[in-house]
């Protein structure tokens, strides 16, 4: 008899992404033996490997038709969408309601969205807060039908290593903005992001002796996703340790502060900088008590799921020099 108390069938819209790829790589490597469906736009160049386990259905994300015959007997539908594609969510929301689904993991991969204050400040959550509710108002008449969010905040080697300088530490330039009102703030390697999720989804639905180690637990709710917790600081110093160099090769101004930024920012807002968005986001990752630092929820997850802290050197190595 089928497993009901288990997810089997997984659709991913956005597999050959960034964050996509991370997730589908680990699903398709599980023990769990998913049956994988990727939804990839018609004018992709995107390929996936042939494999039993998998069907591409190309197609635009507006074809309803299309997307219907996509999300059939689908337990889950996973968003891991380019940020241009975002509006095109809930319309593919919709057509997963009308197919059956139950579970939708929305285009998040940031912040911890339960941190009102960080979505209130920064646009570019908003999106992401619309599709949740849309799924809370759309399971008024699709019962069963919920999010789970993925919080991840700074991917680690694409963003926190590689593009540093948005996080006051310039390598080429030797030059640091160290914020005294900082913190210590959640970071996620790419690989980890995919192994959390595919972990998550391995849960069983219900489990009555262990509620919070099921899939239950993270209806409408967030997986706290962190392969570390750190300080600006430490990211400078594990830079100069890589890198073979001295502090003295480096100049560190602690003279400005996180809400110094955060004001120029919201100004550059105003004057439709769209730069400006992100470094608000960079704000409320680093700012100290501002909603970065999801340590204690994370941990809890990493227990769930079986997952450690990952090495920080080590994972600043291989960013370095990958
Ligand atoms: N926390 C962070 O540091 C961080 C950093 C970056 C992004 N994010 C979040 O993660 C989400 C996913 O980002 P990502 O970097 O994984 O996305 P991505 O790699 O840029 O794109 C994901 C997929 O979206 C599809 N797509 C749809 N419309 C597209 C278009 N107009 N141009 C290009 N691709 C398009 C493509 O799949 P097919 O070709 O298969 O159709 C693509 O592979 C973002 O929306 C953002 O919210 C977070």
């Amino acid at each position: 008899m089928a497993d009901t108390n288990h997810i089997h069938n997984i659709a991913i819209v956005g597999a050959s992404g960034q964050v996509g790829s991370t997730i589908f790589k680990h699903l398709l490597d599980s023990p769990k033996d998913f049956k994988l469906t990727v939804v990839t736009r018609t004018d992709s160049t995107a390929t996936f490997p042939s494999n039993p386990s998998i069907t591409v259905k190309k197609g635009s994300y507006t074809d309803s038709p299309f997307m219907q015959d996509a999300f059939k007997n689908q337990d889950v539908v996973i968003f891991a969408l380019h940020f241009m594609a975002q509006a095109a969510q809930n319309g593919m929301i919709d057509e997963a309601a009308k197919a059956g689904v139950k579970w939708i993991v929305p285009n998040e991969y940031a912040g911890d969205g339960m941190n009102e204050a960080m979505v209130e400040g920064v646009p570019v959550f908003a999106p992401k807060k619309q599709a949740r509710t849309h799924i809370e108002e759309l399971s008024k008449t699709y019962e069963g039908l919920k999010w789970i969010g993925v919080a991840t905040n700074p991917f680690f080697e694409p963003f926190l290593i590689k593009q540093a300088k948005v996080f006051g530490i310039d390598p080429e330039s030797h030059t640091a903005t160290i914020y005294p009102d900082a913190g210590a703030f959640n970071a996620s390697t790419m690989d980890r992001i995919g192994l959390a999720v595919t972990r998550t989804l391995s849960l069983p639905i219900t489990d009555n002796s262990n509620p919070r180690a099921s899939l239950q637990h993270y209806a409408n709710n967030f997986l706290y996703v962190s392969s570390f917790c750190v300080t600006q600081k430490q990211v400078l110093q594990a830079f100069q340790k890589v890198k073979g160099e001295k502090g003295t090769d480096w100049k560190v101004s602690e003279d400005k502060t996180i809400k110094q930024w955060m004001q120029e920012c919201q100004e550059g807002l105003k004057q439709g900088n769209m730069r400006a968005g992100w470094g608000l986001t960079m704000c409320y990752y680093m700012g100290e008590g501002m909603g970065g630092n999801y340590e204690e929820k994370a941990e809890q997850d990493r227990k769930v799921l079986g997952l450690q802290e990952e090495d920080f050197e080590e994972a600043v190595k291989r960013a370095l020099t990958a």
